[in-house]
């Protein structure tokens, strides 16, 4: 075997077991109590072994803005963050708006992605025909509101036509505009993911409709009590405390699908300029928060997976991923529950150089992360520049 896990306590069939993982050609074979052996072996005692994180939504900036990030930077910033595939949203310059432009993405990203990765794809007021043609997308995403990139569609006709055309609408539809991309799948039976909830108003109004819901670590961590500068804007802005005690609820009843982190990069310039850009970088951070919050007790550690890794599988049809199991890719990230690290902006491997969290002290440590069976990130340092792939959606 090209490499076996020994010794850790694996997440796996929904719980942690001692199990050994033996892993070839990029797939896990074999699980077992029993002792495996591989051309290279790693020593897991005392470690805690997840399927590697999906991030459904990130904002990784290629093309046009990779003073931001690109996918060198984002893709490093996810191997510190226990992230193995990302989802990366169609807001660039110019957005991902038709099948050309989508395939120049994807030979950009392909050179430069150490992490596997998907699209979601982009929805204007004519690109009707080239919705129809895209293949192997995670999702049509749509611009209820208007946000960074300008990608705002607000002529209802058109949205009807739009999810009509899709398999799966994701939407950034704050407040209001929830209501109506809920009445607009109905209509259309289409398949519809919220992205970033983050109100109690916004969780009744969906408490009982058939959508996957989506929400952030920012909103989960930060009120916007925490808000005292432009590095605190985001949409949807931070919300109360009584908001984000409804999101931990929803999220302990089974109300939310997944955690998303929004990564959504800009410098620390144009964050202190007269008109600071609304978005937060986060990819890097996400697990550590939840692995702490596992450890205070506000968080059951088969969560996290169901939200972080399993459900993002399953709602958007990923192949091969997102669980432990045989035959499964070796997508993989080992953890430390008790060890403590202080989150310094200047040292995350993002291209902006700074996080929300900044000067947080957590519980809870990416140790590595395995992609593909190959190790590419290991004790705060990237030791493989192997590229990842493109995903394949079912
Ligand atoms: O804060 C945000 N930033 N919200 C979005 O919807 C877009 C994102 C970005 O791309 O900067
Ligand atoms: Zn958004
Ligand atoms: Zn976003």
């Amino acid at each position: 075997m090209q490499l076996v896990l020994k010794n850790g306590q694996v997440f796996s069939g929904g719980e942690l077991k001692n199990l050994n993982i033996g892993i070839d050609n990029g797939k896990i074979v074999e699980l077992s109590e029993g002792e495996l052996s591989g051309s290279k072996e790693i020593d897991c005692t005392g470690k805690v072994i997840l399927p590697g994180l999906i991030d459904p939504h990130v904002h990784f900036r290629t093309p046009g803005m990779e003073h931001k990030e690109d996918w060198a930077t984002g893709s490093r910033a996810a191997l510190h963050g226990g992230v193995t595939t990302v989802l990366d949203m169609p807001n660039t310059k110019p957005p991902t708006l038709s099948v050309e432009l989508l395939e120049e993405k994807r030979e950009i990203v392909g050179k430069d992605s150490l992490v596997n990765f998907g699209f979601h794809f982009g929805a204007a007021a004519n690109n009707i025909e080239e919705i129809k043609k895209v293949k192997n997308v995670a999702s049509v995403k749509v611009f209820m509101n208007l946000s960074t990139g300008r990608m705002l569609i607000d002529d209802e006709k058109k949205l009807g036509e739009i999810f009509a055309a899709a398999k799966q609408i994701a939407v950034h539809a704050e407040g209001g505009k929830v209501r109506l991309a809920m009445d607009l799948a109905k209509e259309t039976r289409t398949k519809l993911y919220l992205c970033h909830i983050s109100t109690a108003e916004e969780l009744e109004m969906i408490a009982d409709e058939d959508v996957f819901v989506e929400v952030t670590p920012h909103h989960l961590f930060l009120t916007k009590k925490d808000a005292i500068s432009p590095f605190f804007k985001m949409i949807p802005s931070l919300k109360s405390q009584k908001d984000q005690d409804k999101l931990w609820e929803a999220i302990n009843s089974g109300r939310v699908n997944s955690i998303g982190t929004d990564h959504a990069p800009h410098t620390a310039e144009e964050k202190e300029s007269g008109e600071p850009p609304a978005g937060v970088p986060g990819i890097e951070t996400m697990l550590p928060l939840l692995l702490d919050s596992v450890r205070g007790g506000r968080l059951e550690l088969g969560k996290l997976v169901e939200l972080c890794c399993e459900n993002p599988a399953k709602i958007f049809g990923i192949k091969n991923k997102g669980f432990i199991e045989e035959g499964f890719d070796a997508d993989l990230t080992v953890v430390d529950l008790e060890k403590e690290w202080v989150v310094r902006g200047k040292e995350l491997f993002t291209k902006c150089g700074w996080s929300p969290f900044d000067g947080k002290r957590l519980k809870g440590f990416v140790e590595r992360t395995i992609v593909g069976g190959i190790v590419k990130f290991e004790n705060g340092k990237i030791i493989s520049e192997e590229r990842g792939d493109e995903i394949e959606f079912k």
